[in-house]
């Protein structure tokens, strides 16, 4: 199993580009399954989440094929409805493909995707809302076997119970090609939701209000191809930017989307961190001791403060001046970082969906292993900030999310190997 040996204590300084989202791409290579003709997505991450997601298409008899961060989708050949459990398990957002199925052939079995590291992960709110709009879901041996009633969903108007990020794009994916109108109301405002319809649109999607909390789409009968940039990773930005700012340094992110980081850049800033901005390039310097921000961190669903930068924020945070508290609203189990943090020297307390952050003066390196996606990621922030050397292992978690991490840890000048 691959580990990362990182010799930390080193100020970081360079500049990076980031790579396109994750979890824009995830949604967007599902959506592809709708069109009739040929997708090339560029600014795809080359991901292992990613390859996850292609081989889904595969199996369903759609060409795929990735090079230079582009990907080329063909789904004309199309010729099953059905995922394999396995794939299914491979990761939790294959859900997506749902909607995408239904959409392109009113019918799919796939199978719950299940728990995972965060906790519980339930899909009520995805099936109520299919059923909603005229699919039967009946549950055949552990199987959801789902059926539009005469071959096609219709539209509907829904309300979710909270702003899923899933839930909203499954109901978008099967709601474009649906018959008449589709209402979303407590839709969830992600930045990538909006990337999904952008997407959508350019295959010829009848789509309005995304971004807000109330989303009309009106069902068209057939989507095109297209050609889409997906948009930059929020999330790897914010990784970056904590990493700067727990090593102390001086970065720039070129490619980054300024706006749509506006709620990580916010609370970064009271740390103390200068930050200036400038289209799509972030500066930031963290010269000083960060200092504690003066409220609560409360994660939420967009615009609110994003739960995948908690770890990462929380990493740079163990060395800061001062106390910093989190609040986790969004999932069971987002702190599983925190006892790999300790063994670097931290000094956090966990209870229940908070978390109380004591600053110490240094952190030294340790032997972790990555818990999750973000929490690996966390660890890595802090090895980097760490005097000595960490070991950082089962780091396929990391590679679900980021792209080539060590090497974008190099042209930061900080050293992260990898090994095995
Ligand atoms: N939930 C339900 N029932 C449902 C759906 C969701 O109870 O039917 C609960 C979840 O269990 C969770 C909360 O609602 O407690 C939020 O879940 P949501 O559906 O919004 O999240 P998701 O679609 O499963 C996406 C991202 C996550 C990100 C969340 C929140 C992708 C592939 N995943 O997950 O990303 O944390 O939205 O913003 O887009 C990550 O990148 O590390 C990651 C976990």
């Amino acid at each position: 199993m691959q580990k990362l040996i990182v010799e930390g204590g080193k100020r970081l300084r360079g500049e990076i580009r980031l790579q396109g989202s994750k979890n824009s791409s995830l949604p967007i290579i599902a959506a592809a399954l709708l069109s009739r003709g040929e997708c090339v997505l560029r600014n795809c991450p080359e991901l292992s989440d990613v390859y996850a997601a292609s081989r889904i298409l595969n199996c369903l008899g759609t060409k795929c094929s990735f090079s230079e961060n582009t990907a080329v989708i063909d789904s004309s050949s199309l010729n099953g409805s059905e995922i394999p459990e396995e794939l299914m398990r491979e990761m939790r957002s294959s859900i997506i493909f749902m909607g995408a199925m239904l959409g392109r052939t009113g019918e799919c079995t796939v199978s719950v995707p299940g728990g995972c590291e965060l906790g519980p992960r339930p899909i009520d709110m995805h099936l109520a809302a299919i059923r909603k709009m005229g699919v039967d879901v009946r549950d055949s041996g552990g199987r959801i076997v789902c059926r539009a009633l005469n071959g096609r969903a219709k539209g509907a108007k829904l309300s979710l119970a909270f702003p899923s990020v899933g839930a909203t794009e499954n109901v978008i994916l099967c709601a474009v090609t649906a018959e008449g109108e589709t209402v979303i109301n407590n839709a969830a405002r992600e930045p990538e939701i909006c990337d999904l319809c952008g997407f959508l649109r350019k295959c010829g999607a009848d789509i309005s209000g995304d971004g807000e909390s109330r989303i009309i789409i009106n069902g068209k009968q057939q989507l095109h191809g297209c050609e889409y940039t997906i948009m930059p990773d929020r999330i790897a930005g914010a990784t970056y930017l904590s990493m700067a700012a727990a090593a102390g340094g001086e970065i720039i992110l070129t490619n980054a989307c300024v706006q749509e980081m506006e709620p990580f850049l916010t609370v970064l800033e009271q740390t103390g961190c200068s930050i200036y901005t400038n289209s799509d390039r972030i500066y930031l310097r963290c010269g000083a001791r960060l200092k504690a921000p003066p409220d609560r961190i409360r994660t939420m669903p967009h615009p609110g403060f994003p739960t995948d930068a908690q770890a990462v924020l929380m990493s740079a945070l163990t060395l800061a001046e001062g106390t910093s508290v989190f609040e986790e609203n969004i999932f069971d189990c987002r702190y599983r970082h925190a006892d790999a943090l300790v063994k670097m020297g931290a000094d956090i307390q966990v209870m229940g969906k908070i978390a109380v952050v004591r600053g110490v003066q240094r952190l030294h390196g340790a032997s972790a292993e990555a818990t999750d996606l973000r929490g690996g990621a966390a660890m890595l922030c802090a090895a980097l900030a760490a005097e000595g050397v960490s070991e950082i292992s089962r780091i396929y978690h990391i590679d679900r999310g980021y792209e080539k991490i060590e090497e974008a840890v190099a042209g930061l000048g900080g050293k992260a190997v990898r090994s095995g």
